[in-house]
């Protein structure tokens, strides 16, 4: 669409609206996505106007509107499969400015809510998640932890900063270690047929980024997984001079407790190899060479190639190498360049 066009409808709209006038068009744009089907729960959500409940002043907080819906979710599969709900019990381990409680009182549910901060704003206070134990069982398990070191709590938000804090983790591998035994923890709390549902956002830290929703583990049959759109971010105003994705979604993974004794679960595990000493189906002759000119700059002759490639698995295997590497220069002309004196170079420039 012509940007004008936009430009002129955003001018009008704010003539019109005032400040509102961009939540009002955010929510006008998705709601579209969030009303396909039917449906208030769809794949994707999107809350621009955060709605009440909670302290949308506390930072990291969610938007009731999130909880309220996952929660409706919930109790209306459990009545369409004829499951009483009169006892149906929300649990917020981590439940900071209170969200899940606004969002259980809207429904009429029996909400608990827990927090490491000494004086939450609704529920349990001094509520350890790596010490202590969950003592409710629950229908939903509302799971909203910190973003790794994002957002400080303890000594920021409330108190003095605590060692336990998921937000003060020492790395990235020990934040990752504490949230999984809290996953661990809040499933053996679910009731038979509850659901986990974790809120968590990626994150990009000194440069690196780290898929939180990507590395936890997961426990039970995996329901869902919805994209939350995110509004109002304090990072929103910031320029940065690097190219780089913004982060603009965090995920709401949706894990089920069907089977009350087998518990299915997924760890992520990240490791490395070698291309120098390994031998895979995907890796080709061709694979091979070229990522051995890019390692050396790009340029080579076939004596130095023989000689880096005389000790991988693949050569061997092959007691005709050499031909064989010959060969796949020959069949790749266009991409190994000839120098003469038996050097080629890479048809392109390696970064
Ligand atoms: C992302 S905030 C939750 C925000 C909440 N959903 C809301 O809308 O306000 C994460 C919360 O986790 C709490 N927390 C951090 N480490 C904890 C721990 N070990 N045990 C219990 N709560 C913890 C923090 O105090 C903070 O309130």
């Amino acid at each position: 669409m012509d940007e004008r066009l936009i430009q002129r409808a955003a001018a009008v709209l704010e003539q019109e609206f005032g400040s509102d006038w961009l939540t009002i068009a955010q929510q006008l744009g998705t709601e579209n996505l969030r009303q396909r089907v039917g449906k208030e729960l769809t794949s994707f959500m999107a809350f621009p106007e955060r709605g009440n409940g909670g302290d949308n002043r506390w930072r990291g907080n969610c938007s009731p509107e999130v909880v309220v819906s996952v929660l409706r979710y919930v109790l209306d599969t459990k009545r369409y499969y004829g499951k009483n709900t009169s006892d149906f019990v929300l649990l917020d381990p981590m439940s900071g400015s209170g969200t899940s409680k606004a969002a259980a009182d809207a429904l009429g549910i029996q909400s608990v809510l827990y927090d490491l901060n000494p004086a939450p704003a609704a529920g349990l206070g001094g509520w350890n998640a790596l010490k202590n134990d969950v003592e409710h069982s629950a229908d939903l398990i509302f799971f909203h932890p910190p973003y790794h070191n994002i957002i400080q709590y303890s000594g920021n938000m409330w108190g003095k900063p605590h060692p336990d804090d998921l937000s003060r983790c020492e790395n990235y591998n020990d934040f990752l270690e504490k949230l999984n035994l809290c996953i661990r923890k809040l499933y053996m709390a679910l009731r038979k047929d509850g659901r986990l549902a974790v809120l968590v956002g990626d994150i990009r830290s000194q440069g690196k980024f780290y898929s939180i929703q990507h590395d936890m583990m997961r426990m039970g049959d995996f329901e869902s997984f919805l994209v939350k759109g995110q509004f109002n971010c304090v990072s929103d105003s910031r320029r940065y001079a690097k190219p780089f994705i913004p982060i603009v979604t965090e995920y709401l993974l949706l894990l089920h407790k069907k089977d009350i004794l087998m518990i299915p679960y997924h760890y992520a595990k990240e490791n490395y190899f070698s291309i120098e000493d390994t031998d895979l189906t995907a890796l080709t002759w061709h694979h091979l060479i070229r990522m051995t000119f890019e390692s050396r700059g790009g340029q080579m002759t076939l004596a130095e190639l023989y000689v880096c490639l005389a000790s991988h698995p693949k050569s061997k295997k092959n007691t005709h190498f050499r031909e064989r590497i010959r060969a796949t220069i020959y069949e790749h002309k266009d991409q190994y360049i000839s120098c003469g004196n038996g050097s080629y170079r890479l048809s392109y420039q390696v970064a």
